[in-house]
């Protein structure tokens, strides 16, 4: 009997989710397995709502954002009895091992699942977040920051042109590490993370030293994590009298054609996924680690926090002088 690869993306989408589908296809049938597609993230799973994979039909997706086999976030896979019927799923289509595409999230559920399934599962890293340990890099960052970069720099033109303070909320409801790699990028007067809360006085000083070395325009990077920053443009605008402008760049950061380099970590991602089913190492995620594709124990990446490098705030504010 054939082998078989189930396939899963699940929780927010990214830009190379399309790109893993395609390189987990084809690598697992080049190994003998055929591939199939559980639609719409973990309600695939409940559902039993699949589709075939082969090298053909995932042809032409490497350059698409978004998933073909639609992402869902699925609570009710958290309530009781849920894993196990995922797992009857699993086990009803012969499923040998099972990939998981996804955050943080996703591979909480692919963790419990792995502990009622004999399905090997493996997760495989992507949120623009790039909220998930046990890798530095998840597949969708680099596109989604740079989706951010060039809308932050049409917004200092007129920043500049208006004399004008831009507060900038871009993604990561948790973590800052999109806030914190944009704002460097940008050359952020300001950047605002929820690892390191800063009080409106702060930022009030922050200004108040940039107009005082002539500076009139500014750009803050805030993560939406922060809170709110509708209000705090009213505030600063309110104490200082300057100018304030939000901007929400949105779900504009999700979407779009991936980066090479997210195209890149996508497929290399599969490729060591598929090769940990086909050699029985299941139950990992797989990662970049100091350079090297590597993998961990899928419940440590589930379960523990991935640190950020707080240093590189300090690293933006010499810069930003
Ligand atoms: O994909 C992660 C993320 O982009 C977070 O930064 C954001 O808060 C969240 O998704 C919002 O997405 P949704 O509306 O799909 O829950």
């Amino acid at each position: 009997m054939t082998k078989t690869i189930g396939i899963v993306t699940s929780g927010g989408d990214a830009p190379g989710m399309n790109a893993a589908i395609r390189a987990v296809t084809r690598v697992a049938h080049l190994k003998g397995y055929q591939v199939i597609g559980f639609e719409h993230g973990w309600d695939g799973l409940l559902r039993n709502s699949f589709k075939k994979l082969t090298p053909r039909s995932v042809g032409g997706i490497i350059q698409l954002g978004g998933t073909i086999l639609h992402t869902l976030r699925c609570p009710t896979f958290e309530e009781p009895g849920a894993v196990e019927k995922g797992a009857k799923t699993l086990s009803k289509n012969d499923v040998d091992g099972l990939v998981v595409i996804g955050g943080d999230g996703s591979f909480k559920g692919a963790s419990s699942l792995s502990k009622v399934s004999n399905a090997s599962m493996v997760g495989i890293p992507a949120t623009i977040d790039n909220d998930v340990y046990g890798t530095d890099e998840t597949i969708g960052f680099d596109t989604a920051v740079n989706t951010a970069v060039g809308a932050i720099d049409k917004i200092r033109d007129t920043a500049i042109s208006h004399e004008r303070i831009f507060i900038v909320e871009v993604m990561g409801r948790k973590r800052g590490f999109l806030a914190l790699e944009v704002g460097i990028c940008v050359g952020a007067e300001v950047i605002l993370i929820p690892e390191n809360p800063v009080k409106v006085d702060g930022i009030l000083k922050v200004m108040e030293q940039n107009s005082k070395k002539g500076k009139k325009a500014g750009i803050i990077v805030a993560a939406e994590g922060i809170g709110d920053t509708s209000q705090l443009t009213k505030q600063i605008q309110n104490q200082t009298g300057a100018e304030v402008r939000l901007s929400i760049l949105g779900y504009a950061q999700r979407g779009g054609s991936p980066t090479a380099r997210s195209r890149l970590l996508a497929s290399l991602f599969a490729e060591k996924a598929v090769e940990l089913i086909v050699t029985g190492k299941g139950n990992k995620a797989v990662g970049l680690l100091e350079g090297e594709i590597a993998s961990i124990n899928l419940e440590e990446a589930a379960e523990k926090c991935k640190p950020i490098d707080l240093r590189l705030l300090d690293v933006a504010d010499m810069l930003a002088t």
